[in-house]
């Protein structure tokens, strides 16, 4: 368990107010990213269904984020994702990634809308080339929450991924998602996979936009 200071109240005083220059090993994820490579492995009453996917990420970076002495700089994202066979939307996620630069912790919080929340954690050094983080069903600090119907008939027992950045630039993610299939006796393992390749480049965070302009 991390020690935490007694004094759970006082904020730094000195913060930087530039995102992209303190996102540590999230810097390389700022912009806008797209592959058309995708594959899904999701359970379907027959067995698992391979699918090949279309995805879309936008990663904004947010004003830093203080609360007593935790201080996170941070990106918002948006995964959307088709299929060249269907026009409807085959997943969507939003959350957001952090980095706590005082102790190398690395956040993605993760909302789908079947109704399921996670934040998975991990940890990691300013120039890592690999993040790998987790969530686990029954924790309450880095866990896994879904309705009352997933739990039931679909329930979501650990989430882990995997994201790589690629010498050229681009970057790699495997994510691994163990479900319990009500019916079924062995887990199921929802896998997706993906590399992203930059079609749109980083912004600053709102604060560091309003602070360049003033001094323009
Ligand atoms: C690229 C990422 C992902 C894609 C493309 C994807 C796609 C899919 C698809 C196509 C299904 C089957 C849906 C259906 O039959 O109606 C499914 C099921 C499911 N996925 Fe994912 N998924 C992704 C990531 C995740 C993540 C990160 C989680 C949870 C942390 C998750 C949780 C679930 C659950 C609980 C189900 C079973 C519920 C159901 O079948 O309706 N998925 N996913």
């Amino acid at each position: 368990m991390p020690i935490f200071p007694a004094d759970i109240f006082t904020e730094p005083s000195d913060v930087d107010p530039d995102t992209l220059a303190n996102l540590g090993p999230l810097r390389r994820l700022a912009g806008s990213w797209e592959a058309r490579s995708g594959v899904d492995l999701a359970p379907k009453p027959d067995g698992p269904e391979r699918r090949v996917y279309i995805e879309r990420v936008d990663m904004v970076p947010i004003d830093p984020q203080a609360n007593g002495p935790q201080l996170f700089y941070g990106l918002r994202y948006h995964t959307h994702i088709t299929t060249e066979e269907e026009d409807v939307t085959f997943h969507d996620q939003v959350g957001y990634w952090l980095w706590e630069p005082a102790t190398g912790l690395v956040l993605q919080t993760i909302a789908i809308p079947r109704g399921q929340v996670a934040i998975a954690a991990g940890q990691a050094t300013p120039d890592a080339d690999t993040l790998v983080l987790t969530a686990t069903r029954g924790q309450t600090e880095y866990g896994i929450c879904s309705t009352a119907f997933l739990e039931y008939a679909f329930r979501t027992d650990s989430y882990r991924i995997e994201l790589t950045f690629n010498p050229d630039g681009s970057w790699h993610y495997v994510t691994d998602t163990v479900l319990t299939v009500r019916g079924q006796t062995a887990p199921f393992a929802h896998r997706d996979e993906n590399r992203l390749v930059r079609v749109g480049e980083a912004v600053a965070n709102p604060l560091q936009r309003i602070l360049a302009a003033k001094s323009d």
